[in-house]
């Protein structure tokens, strides 16, 4: 049984209203629905982009794994649904392998199958009614066209919340093996197994709760990475998406750091803030201090389900999230496509203070045929500089390096309008020492009553130094401050023709070292 749909469906035409939030360097769906990135894998020179997808409407149902590759992470081709539901199942997130060793024995040894680990969310009907459990599919055209696996489901727990399964090949001193990292996503519990052909798999151990634990555990990955380059010292990293409870409220993903033996997670001291969880603080002071002290993906609003690619060459790690909040996402202002991705993020490790944290930076290609705009050296005194215009079409790029000085406020006024009473700040504060992004002006934020908000989050400056890369498209504002230490990232859906930008500094002098724009054509 083939389990593609033949063609995407009838596509309706996008009103002009929602036309102009459509992003030029973000997927989104031709016109459905999307959520979860999965089953992000390299393969055959393409990045393939497998998501959440509801083949049929524009809020969350039917969910099915729809399909997009891309050479450079920012253009996307989208691709017939790769794997659908049916009567039996919704196809929830996963992950892929590519099975180079033909374990599974759906490929050959020499022309590997692609392998897809999904959740079978079990519908009224299915004998496993009401489970969810992990199943496979496999693909032996590269990535187009897709099987289910008659022996489904590979691996039930009869839980009703067991979900998300990330696969990775893993070489210890025990050999090599298959491990999963799934959720028991109302335990808040991470739970381990191994394999050695997909198909049979065996507990190993569980994790959690721990830090941020006040809504259900979702998209869970598990990687290794050098700290600061160094190959004799590797930390592990375990991505656990939380919803709801995360830091700016609704949907979010944090991470420990910690080792793997192949068996066993152990986070390190440093990186845990709630070693019993948030929620055993419960709704204390304590608990809001702990919750701030949790590492956090991405400290704003919209960035959700972020997991990594496999297979991706010379040891990168590249993660992609769903650029929305549980909080509304069905009612997002576009139709009939809803949602996006992220821009993909190149992460790696560095020490901080002693301890060990995730820096992200943005993939965003070569700068070929772009139009940039910069700045010489500025001193800005209560007083504000004009930046190019947002141009329809094309995404822009703001990178800057400012020392606050003495002033009380540094900020980036985006998608303004002539006077002002419409926009988003991105600002520094010197007294609170937080980057705060506040879209509460920032166009339409009427559709729920949890859209408008400011988020912000505590940032140390760099010998003085405020550094900021934003990335401005349509209707998403991403931060990357301090060599992507600290990330932000919200949606935002301005007014029709709202696209002045200016940088402002208030209450005291600071000195802009470089600013440049660059409009990415
Ligand atoms: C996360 C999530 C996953 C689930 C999928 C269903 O956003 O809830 O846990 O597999 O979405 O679409």
């Amino acid at each position: 049984m083939s389990s593609s749909l033949d063609a995407l469906p009838e596509t309706a035409t996008a009103s002009a209203g929602t036309a102009r939030f459509r992003p030029a360097i973000h997927f989104t769906a031709r016109d459905t629905w999307l959520n979860d990135p999965n089953g992000l894998v390299y393969y055959g020179g393409l990045y393939h982009l497998f998501f959440q997808n509801n083949p049929y409407g524009s809020v969350w149902g039917n969910m099915s794994w729809g399909h997009a590759t891309s050479t450079d992470l920012l253009h996307w081709t989208e691709h017939p649904v790769a794997i659908a539901c049916d009567e039996a199942e919704d196809v929830f997130s996963g992950s892929m392998v590519v099975d180079h060793g033909n374990a599974s024995g759906f490929g050959t040894a020499d022309e590997p199958a692609l392998v897809a680990i999904y959740t079978s969310a079990f519908k009224a009907g299915s004998e496993h009614s009401g489970t969810q459990a992990q199943s496979l599919a496999y693909s032996t055209d590269a990535g187009m066209t897709w099987r289910k696996y008659e022996g489904n489901p590979v691996l039930t727990r009869n839980s009703e919340h067991f979900r998300d399964p990330k696969v990775f090949r893993y070489e210890g001193d025990f050999g090599a093996c298959w491990i999963m990292v799934a959720v028991e996503a109302q335990q808040q519990k991470v739970v381990f197994y191994r394999s050695d052909n997909l198909k049979t798999w065996d507990f190993l151990s569980d994790f959690g709760p721990a830090n941020a634990d006040q809504g259900e555990w979702e998209c869970p990955d598990l990687f290794p990475l050098p700290v600061d380059g160094d190959p004799d010292n590797i930390k592990w990293v375990l991505i656990v998406n939380v919803n709801p409870g995360a830091v700016a409220g609704g949907s979010g993903g944090q991470y420990f750091i910690g080792q793997f033996d192949g068996v066993r997670f152990v986070p390190d001291a440093g990186s845990l803030a709630a070693p019993s969880g948030v929620s055993a603080l419960g709704d204390s002071a304590a608990a809001a201090a702990a919750l701030q002290q949790c590492l956090w993906l991405d400290w704003g609003r919209d960035c959700y389900a972020s997991v990594s690619f496999s297979n991706v060459p010379d040891g990168r790690r590249i993660i992609i999230g769903w650029m929305n909040n549980w909080d509304y996402a069905n009612q997002l202002p576009t139709a009939p496509w809803r949602s996006s991705m992220t821009l993909a993020r190149a992460v790696r490790l560095t020490a901080v203070n002693g301890s060990v944290r995730v820096v992200q930076e943005p993939v965003l290609g070569g700068p070929a045929a772009d139009e940039q705009t910069t700045f010489g050296l500025l001193e800005l005194r209560d007083s504000a500089v004009r930046l190019p215009d947002a141009v329809p079409g094309n995404a822009q790029v703001i990178e800057a390096e400012i020392l606050p000085g003495d002033a009380e406020h540094v900020a980036f006024h985006l998608f303004g309008n002539e006077d002002g009473s419409s926009e988003t700040v991105l600002s520094y504060n010197s007294a609170t020492g937080r980057l705060i992004l506040d879209r509460r002006r920032s166009g339409d934020t009427e559709f729920h009553p949890k859209f408008a908000s400011a988020e912000s989050a505590p940032l140390v400056l760099d010998n003085g130094a405020l550094k900021l890369q934003i990335v401005v498209d349509h209707c998403s504002v991403e931060v990357f401050a301090q060599d992507g230490k600290v990330v932000l990232t919200d949606l935002v859906f301005p007014e029709q023709g709202s696209a002045g930008n200016r940088l402002a500094v208030t209450g005291g002098p600071a000195t802009v070292r470089t600013l440049t724009v660059t409009t990415l054509r």
